[in-house]
């Protein structure tokens, strides 16, 4: 088919600044005129495509399908030789990054905007990923932003739009094509990783005693949870719930904690689900839920690395080449790390972190208190990765001890029996006043350089306990790889007796500014079950209060309360 390639007059537009998680907006301001062309013309502008391969997936929130095809006529209109597209313009984000470093391609656009809401009146978002299969890092955004502030003309090739549909090879213009199954490379992924014979026949041979429940909270990661639970394990249908991707996300907010995630703490809690497990709006967030038995993120890496080495086949084979976590998560995977002798990095919060690390093959397994959990099979978090990893785990755990039903809670109670147990929880202030979070993180600067705070003690009136500070610091770090250095990566309280308080700013919020205050007090195993298995928020109740007295924040925040607690 003839073509022709057409210069497009344009202006700017202010703020199309992408953070690793890519530009996020409203839905409404993406539709603008020349807004998504301009940014994704950028894109090309800053990574020149000419004669390369990429790959196009989203998460399946409205206004998706009309992106694949603006970048279909802008790519191919720079040159773009190939476009490996997920049907229908779906791949979820651990998917896309599998397909990046599956057929070696040089990079991939993103369409999510993650567990944020979708739908006319929410968010979209687009992501660059490079050819190692994760979000591009900062010199790489830095550069697209660089050129949306100078763009004046962007390229198109207009042909009839490809039918996202149907699978199989076409042509756009000069850009070849191919649209493929969203869903069976992932699928084959988690079969080459994981033991689905083991599981299949663990789950099918308790199926009384041990009931499963994925949420897809109506994200992208419903088929995929499906092919998987019921297609692959042979799961009843009933195993899935929320599973068809919906461009609004039925309403809801696709984030898999406690609070957004009620509809399957309470299913789990009624049916007597043993194990429970959703994922986010675009599938790399995780959330485990069992019947009682509600596991931190913090607890999961650290479980994920105790039992990797032995129960599943990708680390027995590969072994585990060190463990990470940010920093705000809890040092539950540290006490891991130090007993089977593995280095673990503590990185600042953002997943891009653990990349380098990854590529030069001191990381195996990593996780973050924000619900994400992963591994260096991809370069993303990776929710389904770690539902199964669980079920993985679990069904190891049992065939080790077939005279007893090992569910979560058991399997929390044999951890913390051997490597005693952070106690962990997150409060967020989200949009308070940006001004009084300057003030908060003023007042502890200005601890941290007078060391005004070091040495006290301070009392919790409702429990008695004392809590001696032992430093107050900022968190700075330094890639061990790359040595660039990122400085002011949240403010620390360090107690006597190992407890800890950390503060930070989110980094993603979009009103106003969101504190968050994350709280963990570690309990050896010589403190016997009755401690260690004591309800987390009584376990921090007395830490709590002290870091609201010491850190002022309520004053400051002018909150009683926090928004979420997780
Ligand atoms: C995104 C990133 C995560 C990060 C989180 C932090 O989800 O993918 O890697 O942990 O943001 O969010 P926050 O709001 O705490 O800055
Ligand atoms: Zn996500």
């Amino acid at each position: 088919m003839s073509y022709q390639v057409k210069e497009i007059q344009t202006k700017p537009f202010e703020g199309q600044k992408p953070g690793t998680s890519g530009l996020r907006k409203r839905v409404k301001i993406f539709q603008q005129e020349h807004y998504t062309e301009n940014f994704v013309q950028a894109i090309f502008d800053a990574v020149d495509p000419k004669g390369k391969t990429l790959v196009i997936g989203g998460d399946g929130r409205y206004y998706c399908p009309e992106t694949v095809q603006t970048i279909l006529k802008i790519g191919s209109a720079n040159g773009v030789a190939k476009f490996i597209i997920g049907k229908d313009g779906i791949l979820s984000t651990p998917a896309a990054s599998n397909i990046i470093r599956k057929y070696k391609a040089d990079g991939g656009i993103l369409l999510t905007a993650s567990h944020n809401p979708g739908g006319p009146n929410n968010d979209f978002g687009i992501k660059y990923n490079v050819s190692n299969g994760g979000p591009a890092p900062e010199s790489v955004t830095n550069k697209i932003y660089e050129k949306t502030k100078s763009i004046s003309t962007y390229k198109v090739i207009e042909l009839p739009p490809i039918d996202l549909g149907k699978k199989g090879f076409s042509t756009y213009g000069p850009t070849n094509v191919e649209i493929i199954d969203s869903v069976s490379d992932y699928v084959q992924l988690l079969e080459d990783i994981f033991d689905f014979p083991l599981i299949k026949n663990f789950v099918q041979s308790r199926s009384n005693e041990f009931k499963v429940l994925f949420d897809g909270m109506h994200g992208v990661t419903g088929p995929y949870g499906h092919a998987i639970f019921v297609d692959a394990l042979g799961l009843p249908e009933s195993s899935v719930q929320n599973a068809i991707p919906l461009p609004d996300f039925g309403g809801g907010h696709p984030d898999p904690n406690l609070t957004y995630a009620h509809e399957l703490v309470e299913r789990v809690e009624r049916d007597n689900i043993q194990f429970g497990a959703a994922s986010d709006g675009d599938g790399d967030r995780n959330m485990i839920y069992g019947k009682g038995a509600f596991v931190t993120p913090s607890d999961s890496v650290a479980i994920i690395a105790d039992w990797a080495a032995e129960a599943i086949p990708y680390f027995k084979k590969g072994g585990i080449h060190g463990l990470a976590r940010s920093m705000p998560t809890s040092a539950q995977i540290d006490y891991v790390a130090k007993k089977k002798g593995l280095e673990c990095h503590v990185v600042p919060t953002g997943w891009k972190f653990f990349g380098n690390l990854m590529d030069a093959g001191r990381l195996s397994i990593c996780g973050e208190e924000s619900f994400g959990t992963g591994s260096d099979h991809i370069r993303e978090k990776d929710g389904v990765w770690a539902i199964v990893a669980w079920l993985n785990i679990l069904a190891y755990a049992n065939q080790q001890s077939p005279n007893e039903l090992v569910g979560i809670k058991q399997l929390l109670e044999k951890h913390y029996a051997v490597y005693g147990r952070s106690f962990f929880s997150r409060y967020d202030y989200e949009e308070v006043s940006s001004e009084g979070a300057q003030k908060l993180v003023d007042a502890l600067n200005e601890h941290i350089s007078a060391s005004s705070l070091a040495k006290t003690t301070h009392t919790s009136k409702s429990t008695g306990q004392k809590f001696t500070v032992a430093e107050v610091s900022n968190f700075d770090y330094t890639d061990p790889i790359d040595h660039s250095v990122s400085k002011n990566q949240g403010q620390v309280v360090r107690f006597d007796d190992g407890s800890r308080v950390v503060f930070r700013l989110s980094g993603t919020g979009s009103q106003g500014a969101t504190v968050r205050m994350y709280v963990e007090r570690y309990v050896p195993a010589s403190a016997g079950p009755a401690e260690l298995n004591k309800d987390t928020q009584e376990g921090l109740k007395g830490l709590i209060e002290v870091a609201l007295e010491i850190s002022k924040l309520r004053e400051f925040l002018e909150r009683e309360k926090p928004t979420v607690i997780t």
